[in-house]
């Protein structure tokens, strides 16, 4: 029993601390560094050199950039009211990533900083149907869950959806330039496609995805 408890433990410590995440982890959530919130590039020259990256080589992203790069995205920056790095519609908070790797799927929450497990296969050709971004070893699909939004909005949950999730992608460009990472935004997902492999509800829609990767060296 005893030595059953340290194997757990030391998996679970496996999981937190070592190496880059690939789709090979087990099926369990991974529960990712603290981010860094101080540091990084210089704000106008994160904006000056945001850009979107067509090509991809297939490296690995560090364990601790993958960190940063979700809480940027949306992560929680003010612990005391769980608020996040982007503004949403009467604070809705209703944009789920789901992050794409090769060989499975995770959602990100936010709270915990951690991955939850979706799904175990490989579903890059269904959320990024163009071929560049099937390599990138990371594509992140953002999907709105309009029920967390309340009826009275119920005309303007697309474009709050969409804009919700247009702040996301900026926040994730700036954090790629400043951390020499490539990105692009993209609407070419197979939605129909993602919709049925994530099991998701009528609530749930795909907005956008976007691919995170190192560009080739030259
Ligand atoms: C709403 C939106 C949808 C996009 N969809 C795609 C896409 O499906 N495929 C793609 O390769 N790029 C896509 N892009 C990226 C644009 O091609 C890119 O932003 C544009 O060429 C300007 O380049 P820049 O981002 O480097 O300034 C999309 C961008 C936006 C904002």
């Amino acid at each position: 029993m005893k030595a059953m408890s340290s194997t757990i433990i030391l998996s679970v410590l496996a999981t937190c601390l070592v190496g880059p995440l690939s789709g090979s982890e087990p099926l369990e959530p991974i529960h990712l560094p603290p981010p860094e919130t101080s540091g990084g590039m210089p704000l106008m020259l994160a904006l000056n050199n945001r850009m979107s990256t067509k090509e991809f080589s297939k490296q690995v992203i560090p364990r601790e950039n993958i960190s940063n790069l979700l809480w940027a995205a949306f992560g929680i920056n003010r612990p005391e009211s769980g608020k996040r790095t982007v503004a949403t519609a009467v604070n809705c908070q209703d944009i789920e990533i789901y992050v794409v790797l090769d060989k499975a799927t995770y959602v990100y929450q936010a709270k915990e900083h951690r991955l939850i497990p979706v799904l175990n296969r490989d579903v890059r050709s269904l959320a990024a149907t163009q071929e560049y971004a099937q390599v990138a070893p990371i594509n992140l699909v953002y999907v709105s869950d309009y029920s967390k939004m309340a009826d009275r909005f119920k005309d303007k949950k697309p474009i709050y959806a969409a804009f919700h999730a247009g702040s996301i992608s900026q926040n994730v460009y700036l954090y790629c330039a400043s951390a020499g990472l490539g990105a692009v935004v993209r609407d070419s997902v197979d939605r129909a496609g993602l919709r049925d492999a994530f099991n998701l509800s009528e609530d749930q829609v795909i907005v956008m995805a976007q691919s995170v990767g190192y560009a080739p060296s030259d």
